[in-house]
């Protein structure tokens, strides 16, 4: 179906689905799952030690033999150690995101390792793609998370990067499935990368409370916090009404650090805290009315995408 597809050929994947690297959701069961399923399943490294990841990418390839992949947020503290491991284990695919990757690409390379880099502005992008990486996923404001400062929409974005880059493009951001494949095929990039969906599956490793908490969500239950610092998608809550309280009253950046405090996503997506706890998840987590499991996000995508397309052909007749 996707044999010209160029994402799945550089990554040597059925279907030009990214699963989000995601702290506290995606580990070997998440990520082994996309990958059996025709995707590219990345492990989240962003909330593991060193030891832990290592014993992550054993099981992965325990259950499978198909392609998969690690992110490392770069600006995480044990993110040269994850990167380290990464590159001493051969793992297939890095992706990395929030710093740069230029210190990493030709080692990677060398060990025929692909990398593809996040970002979220088209500064970004040239800086990555000047770096060497392989591909370039384009993350949206919408998307659930850490998001760029500059707040660009995936749609915006996406057609800003189709233009201009000659990297295989993955656009992130607001999709669940295959009516959002095909829609970011049609406006120039070579494949979707999804998280919120993702993080609300069977094969999530986050807790079940948030989970369940996540079906009852609605379109306008995320809020961004963190404006011009470190903009976050989160679930509205006790937490984050607290956060935009202490942003609105002019709090310094310090100031509401501090409230955020230590262990704050471990509280809420591992330990389920739904009032106290920092929930990140997209807009689109607004349309889920379950929690489904890897094959059956991945089997409706196909057959969406399917229909999608034959929608925009017969516009042709
Ligand atoms: C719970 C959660 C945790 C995330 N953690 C990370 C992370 O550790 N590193 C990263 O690069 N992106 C992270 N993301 C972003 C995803 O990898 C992905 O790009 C994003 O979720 C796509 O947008 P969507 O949420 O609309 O699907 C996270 C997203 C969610 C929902």
């Amino acid at each position: 179906m996707f044999s010209n597809n160029k994402l799945c050929q550089l990554l040597g994947i059925e279907y030009p689905v990214i699963q989000g690297g995601m702290i506290w959701c995606s580990g070997w069961r998440l990520a082994s799952a996309v990958s059996k399923n025709g995707g590219l399943g990345v492990l989240g490294a962003g909330s593991m030690t060193g030891e832990f990841l290592k014993e992550q990418i054993a099981k992965v390839r325990q259950e499978t033999e198909k392609p998969f992949g690690v992110n490392v947020p770069l600006l995480f503290s044990k993110a040269e150690e994850c990167m380290e491991i990464c590159l001493s284990e051969r793992v297939p695919v890095l992706v990395t995101s929030a710093g740069s990757p230029a210190a990493w690409t030709g080692r990677a390379h060398e060990l025929g390792i692909k990398v593809g880099h996040v970002v979220a502005n088209t500064k970004f992008a040239q800086k990555a793609e000047a770096a060497g990486v392989d591909f370039i996923v384009c993350e949206g404001v919408e998307a659930g998370g850490h998001n760029g400062l500059d707040e660009i929409t995936t749609l915006v974005l996406t057609q800003l990067l189709a233009g201009t880059t000659s990297l295989p493009l993955v656009s992130a951001g607001g999709y669940m499935g295959g009516r959002g494949l095909a829609a970011a095929i049609a406006l120039g990039a070579d494949g979707i990368q999804m998280g919120s969906r993702f993080a609300c599956s069977v094969e999530s490793s986050a807790s079940d409370v948030f989970k369940a908490h996540l079906l009852k969500v609605g379109t306008i239950g995320t809020v961004l916090t963190s404006h011009g610092w470190g903009p976050t998608r989160v679930v509205r809550n006790t937490f984050s009404d607290q956060l935009q309280a202490l942003e609105r009253s002019g709090a310094s950046v310090e100031e509401q650090r501090e409230h955020i405090g230590t262990g704050r996503s471990r509280r809420g997506m591992m330990e389920g805290d739904l009032e106290h706890g920092e929930l990140e998840i997209g807009q689109i987590a607004g349309t889920f009315t379950e929690v489904m499991n890897v094959h059956s996000i991945m089997e409706k995508l196909v057959a969406n995408y399917t229909d999608s397309v034959r929608r925009l052909e017969a516009t042709l007749l």
